[in-house]
């Protein structure tokens, strides 16, 4: 498509990452959303999300003039020769994805899209996904594309320029192809296929990777059980190149806003065909699991009962590098602490403001006071450069719970702590 005239609809992090980096590709982007605080917000360069070179890419696009933010998305697509969806599809009822805000926004530009437009699905929706937008649209002359994103949080900019791949699917496969063409300078390898089938590519992918972390987190605790070490487990399943290193970590749970949400999605889309996902529910049901052990191994630290227990926690957000609570493991952890009668403070550098259940303090010392453990439930790096010395002689207690294995065991057990993984041998 060369330069294209490119409309996005939605500036979450999918969104206002796919536009940025479009117009960094040379096209010229506007991302449109309801929300005009924010989008007054981004015309002037700002932005609200943790998302590194993110806001740098903004300002580029704008002061290049080849990214605008505009309100409403019906005035925005009378001339794009594409439009990216990339609206929010929650969780709704019985797990399924919730359309109603691509349903709304099908409805708002059907009547204004130019002939020839392609309308693309960016945000993670069901298998037929595609099939309904065209049948919603009623436009023979423009084509649909699911082009599913494969965008981490925390590392959407590098993950959009350095793609593993592009997969691009329709019924119409010069539509297609035109997408794939957006992306041209990126040279990743390419899937052109069906729209049902790039749209579940997205599902197939999220889905194995949240039961390939519900299975290291079990072989984690089995590790615990017969006196073996993770890390070594790991290390040595990882160099299988059929296994690959990467998501072999052990953690309190994967969370977030993608993982959770697309794992009981793709068990309800099983289920309306009649499949009994069972190895997925078993992952989703695994991954609950892991919390209440992680709630137990904090228990058994400070001697079996939580009730008056003082515990500092460290890291609240779903994973390092973003300041996102949705579906945290490490949030749900510090509830469930609360809930069996500890007195939790806790700090994230990325989160302030109030939470219920805790006290949120903006010092990582200060949830060492008085406290029985330390709990780390988020992998910042700057948690393993914080004075343990210092922590130590702040503690009433000497458990430090690490359920992401993050810190230096022998430098935990020089100050006169008791370090405990998870999946490795306990040092005291
Ligand atoms: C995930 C996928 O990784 C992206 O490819 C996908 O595009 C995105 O969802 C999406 O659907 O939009 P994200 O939710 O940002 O990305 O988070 P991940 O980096 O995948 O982490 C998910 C969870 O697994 C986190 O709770 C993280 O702490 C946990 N995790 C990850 C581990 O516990 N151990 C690991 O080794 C890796």
């Amino acid at each position: 498509m060369g330069s294209a005239r490119i409309t996005v609809i939605g500036t979450g992090y999918v969104g206002l990452t796919t536009g940025a980096c479009l117009a960094s590709l040379g096209h010229r982007v506007t991302c449109v959303d309801v929300d005009e605080v924010k989008v007054a917000r981004l015309a002037a360069g700002r932005v609200d999300i943790l998302e590194p070179g993110l806001e740098e890419l903004v300002s580029r696009g704008l002061a290049a003039g080849r990214l605008s933010f505009a309100v409403g998305s019906r005035g925005s697509v009378w001339n794009a020769q594409a439009v990216f969806l990339c609206v929010p599809t929650p969780m709704g009822a019985r797990g399924a994805a919730d359309l109603r805000a691509v349903e709304a926004v099908v409805d708002e530009i059907a009547g204004t899209l130019p002939p020839g437009c392609v309308v693309i699905t960016k945000s993670t929706v069901p298998v037929g996904t595609a099939q309904r937008i065209r049948d919603r649209l009623g436009r023979s002359d423009v084509p649909v594309v699911a082009n599913p994103e494969f965008l981490r949080e925390g590392t959407a900019v590098s993950d959009f320029l350095n793609p593993d791949r592009i997969v691009v699917g329709s019924d119409d496969e010069a539509a297609a192809r035109r997408v794939a063409a957006l992306y041209a300078d990126l040279a990743a390898p390419t899937v052109v296929t069906d729209a049902a089938s790039a749209e579940l590519v997205k599902y197939a992918a999220n889905c194995f990777l949240a039961m390939k972390l519900s299975y290291v987190n079990a072989m984690a605790e089995l590790c615990e059980r017969l006196g073996a070490d993770i890390l070594s487990v790991t290390e040595g399943m990882g160099y299988d190149h059929r296994i690959g290193r990467a998501f072999l970590k052990p953690g309190p749970g994967w969370g977030g806003s993608c993982l959770p949400k697309d794992t009981h999605a793709l068990v309800q889309v099983a289920e309306s065909v009649g499949f009994d996902f069972s190895l997925l529910s078993a992952a989703i049901g695994e991954n609950i699991a892991q919390r209440d052990r992680i709630v137990a191994k904090i228990a058994g630290a400070v001697g079996g009962s939580l009730a008056g227990a003082r515990i500092g926690v460290l890291g609240l957000a779903f994973k390092a590098g973003t300041n996102d609570l949705r579906d945290s493991p490490a949030l749900s952890v510090t509830s469930m602490l609360a809930a069996h009668g500890a007195e939790v403070t806790a700090y994230d550098p990325a989160i302030g403001g109030d939470l219920p259940g805790m006290r949120l303090v903006d010092d990582p010392y200060q949830v060492a006071k008085g406290a029985d453990a330390i709990v780390v439930l988020t992998e910042w790096d700057e948690f393993r450069r914080l004075d343990w010395s210092y922590l130590a002689d702040l503690m009433h207690g000497d458990a430090v719970v690490d359920t992401r294995n993050l810190l230096d065991p022998p430098a935990i057990l020089a100050v006169g702590l008791c370090w405990l993984g998870l999946g490795r041998p306990r040092v005291r």
